[in-house]
């Protein structure tokens, strides 16, 4: 076993001791425990926090919690609070919910869209990871009924109806503000960031699981299977990058106009960052940060590519060569404490343009190159399901050395991640739960199972290259290769 018992003990008492009740109800997790919290909100039970919490739930056959903070975070949508000369976006789920008092039952539960979040950030994530949760509760329990009742087909359809609605869309992806998931805060993470795209993805395959057919659903799910369709060609091809690809976007001619260019969204070669050559090794690629016109993200973001492997947005070589690049810029992107969110950090006055000068996210600290531990269960599972179990064993030896003699910090400062962080929480929960995460699909061949049952197989085996070259051939050189459009006349 290479969790100590004692760590795990600890974990799983923060854990425990992190619950919170309503009507007498366990129905979500705090965020931390510190008792000195950095921000009043972390003493609510945020829904991206408590996912890593909920599959360490549902892996020890505690599935009652999950049940209800499904249901809390649907009924909890009315209170979304709505900007004057504005209509409620339906679908919009609540970046975290405070139950005040003692959970009494006439206390009702009080949800934050953002209005309380620093910089009042909108959480786009929130009923993508709460979709992703619901595949994972109904996979484990086998409780299809649930899934299939009034209120959550209905939750499901506004869901997609949000997610899927027009607004100024240009690409398959999905565009949002900044700071609209687990990077909470202005980091230049506006457009079209990976992390999004891949959990956008996994909400559109599960809705095509869980909706059902019928005369309201047929021409959303229509849609939401070509979306499915045309977002995985768009990533594969388009985020990917490796040699050949940076070779390419090096030689790229520059202002083509019309549809038949190879250039669509005329990247400049002068943008690629210095840092990328000699960076990037031969038989490693990884999925870009973020698209955009004149815009490529070259920064590498941890999570987005963990889950895109999770959830089959990448081709099986392509999510070799990701694990590929853990392997070879392991001290970077491991080091002292898994897993780095993104490399390298903005310094200087890309810091200043970037983060609005956030002393919080100064370089190598935060989410601005900071070390976090809630990501090793993301990083266990990837590496598992791409055969590199010997790399996720290296991973949880690092933490579990750390993180309760740390108190289980939020996240960790420096280059390698050497240092707590400065304004980091202590007993922060998903840092404790991710490690039990761990410890389970390393040790435990059931929970393995049922972890794979969360995420997504959707082998369709092309290579990047192959994407294209089959792309270019359908489109015969004379539709847009970029964003596949229908055209209609009359
Ligand atoms: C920070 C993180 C965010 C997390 C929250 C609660 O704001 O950036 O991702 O959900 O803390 O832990």
């Amino acid at each position: 076993m290479i969790t100590p018992k004692s760590s795990l003990d600890s974990a799983h008492k923060l854990l425990e001791h992190s619950i919170l009740h309503h009507a007498g109800e366990p129905v979500g997790t705090l965020a931390a425990l510190d008792p000195a919290l950095v921000a009043p909100n972390y003493a609510e039970c945020f829904i991206r926090d408590f996912v890593p919490s909920a599959l360490v739930f549902l892996m020890e056959g505690k599935t009652e919690i999950v049940v209800n903070f499904l249901r809390m975070v649907l009924d909890l949508r009315v209170q979304q609070p709505i900007i004057l000369g504005h209509e409620r976006a339906q679908g919009l789920m609540p970046a975290s919910f405070r139950i005040p008092n003692d959970g009494e039952e006439e206390d009702m539960p009080s949800a934050d869209f953002g209005d309380r979040a620093i910089g009042r950030v909108a959480p786009v994530d929130s009923a993508l990871w709460w979709t992703l949760l619901l595949r994972a509760y109904v996979n484990t329990t086998g409780d299809i009924k649930l899934a299939h009742s009034h209120e959550f087909q209905e939750g499901l359809r506004l869901n997609l109806q949000l997610y899927l609605k027009e607004n100024f869309e240009t690409s398959p992806a999905l565009l949002v503000p900044d700071a609209s998931f687990m990077i909470d805060r202005r980091m230049g993470v506006h457009g079209h960031p990976l992390e999004i795209q891949a959990l956008f993805y996994g909400m559109l395959f599960t809705t095509l699981e869980l909706l059902l057919p019928g005369p309201d659903n047929d021409h959303l799910l229509a849609m939401c299977k070509k979306r499915l369709q045309t977002l995985r060609s768009y990533v594969r091809i388009y985020y990917w990058l490796d040699a050949e690809r940076l070779n390419e976007i090096h030689r790229y001619q520059s202002e083509e106009f019309g549809h038949d260019v190879t250039n669509v969204l005329n990247i400049y070669p002068e943008s690629i960052p210095d840092w990328i050559d000699g960076w990037l090794p031969k038989d490693a690629g990884y999925l870009l940060g973020n698209l955009g016109p004149s815009r490529i993200d070259f920064r590498f973001f941890s999570f987005g590519n963990l889950l895109s492997i999770l959830f089959g947005l990448t081709t099986s070589a392509q999510a070799e060569q990701i694990m590929c690049l853990f392997e070879s810029r392991w001290d970077q992107l491991i080091g002292e404490m898994p897993v780095k969110i993104c490399y390298p950090a903005v310094e200087g006055d890309e810091w200043s343009y970037t983060t609005g000068s956030d002393p919080k996210n100064r370089p190598w600290s935060y989410h601005n190159g900071g070390h976090w531990p809630c990501l090793l269960w993301a990083f266990t599972g990837a590496a598992i399901r791409t055969g590199r179990r010997d790399l996720a064993k290296r991973a949880v030896t690092i933490a579990a050395a750390r993180l309760e003699q740390d108190d289980w910090p939020e996240y960790y400062d420096g280059k390698k991640g050497s240092l707590i962080g400065r304004r980091a929480n202590l007993r922060q929960v998903w840092s404790a739960a991710s490690l039990i995460i761990s410890h389970h699909l390393l040790e435990n061949g059931s929970a393995l199972a049922g972890f794979e049952s969360f995420t997504i197989r959707d082998e369709t085996p092309q290579s990047a290259s192959s994407l294209r070259a089959e792309k270019l051939l359908q489109d015969g050189g004379t539709v847009n290769l970029m964003m596949p459009r229908e055209r209609k006349t009359g």
